[in-house]
């Protein structure tokens, strides 16, 4: 009876201590130390790294392009009316619309530019028909200031 009792209680103790061992409930099993890298691992960690320095050197400098570029003009930057686009099309081949959005001049001037723009500047010669909307269209939106005929918008910097 005694030697029934004893053999139940080692072999539930057996279980008890097998079971603790599978999970892991006597003693922390210590980590076996990773193997250090292969040389292919560490060529390719390094060629990890310089990648991403290079994705971030390129965000960089798209983020410093972004800041000092303009965006292309459009034709709406010029007061709407017809020959708008004309004027868009003929006239920013070589310039910008900022040196004619800054002009002030009478309808004769605006026509005799463009003669100046032919034969001084190379500007392709308009036919009669593109010309005449053109200067119509210059001369209404950027007529000559009253009592100031052919002088430019007055500079706002200037304070006399
Ligand atoms: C082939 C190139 C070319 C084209 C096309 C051209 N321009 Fe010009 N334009 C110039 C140049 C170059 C100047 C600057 C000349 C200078 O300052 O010596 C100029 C200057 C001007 C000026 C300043 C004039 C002044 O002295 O105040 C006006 C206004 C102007 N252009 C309007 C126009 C208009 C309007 C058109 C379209 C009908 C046009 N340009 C098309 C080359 C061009």
């Amino acid at each position: 009876m005694t030697l029934t009792r004893a053999v139940i209680a080692s072999l539930v103790l057996a279980a008890v201590v097998l079971f603790g061992q599978k999970h892991g409930l006597w003693g922390v099993r210590e980590a076996p130390a990773p193997p250090p890298p292969t040389p292919a691992a560490l060529a390719f960690r390094r060629a990890q790294e310089e990648a991403a320095a290079r994705a971030e050197a390129a965000r960089a400098e798209a983020a410093r392009l972004a800041a000092v570029t303009q965006p292309a003009e459009t034709p709406e930057v010029l007061p709407p009316g017809e020959g708008r686009e004309e004027v868009f099309g003929a006239c920013t081949a070589c310039h910008s619309t900022a040196i004619i959005r800054r002009s002030r001049f009478t309808r004769q001037q605006w026509d005799d530019l463009m003669d100046w723009m032919v034969e001084k500047q190379g500007m392709n010669p308009l036919d009669a028909e593109q010309r005449r909307r053109i200067v119509d269209y210059l001369a209404a939106a950027f007529p000559a200031a009253s009592g100031s005929a052919g002088r430019r918008a007055p500079n706002p910097f200037l304070t006399d």
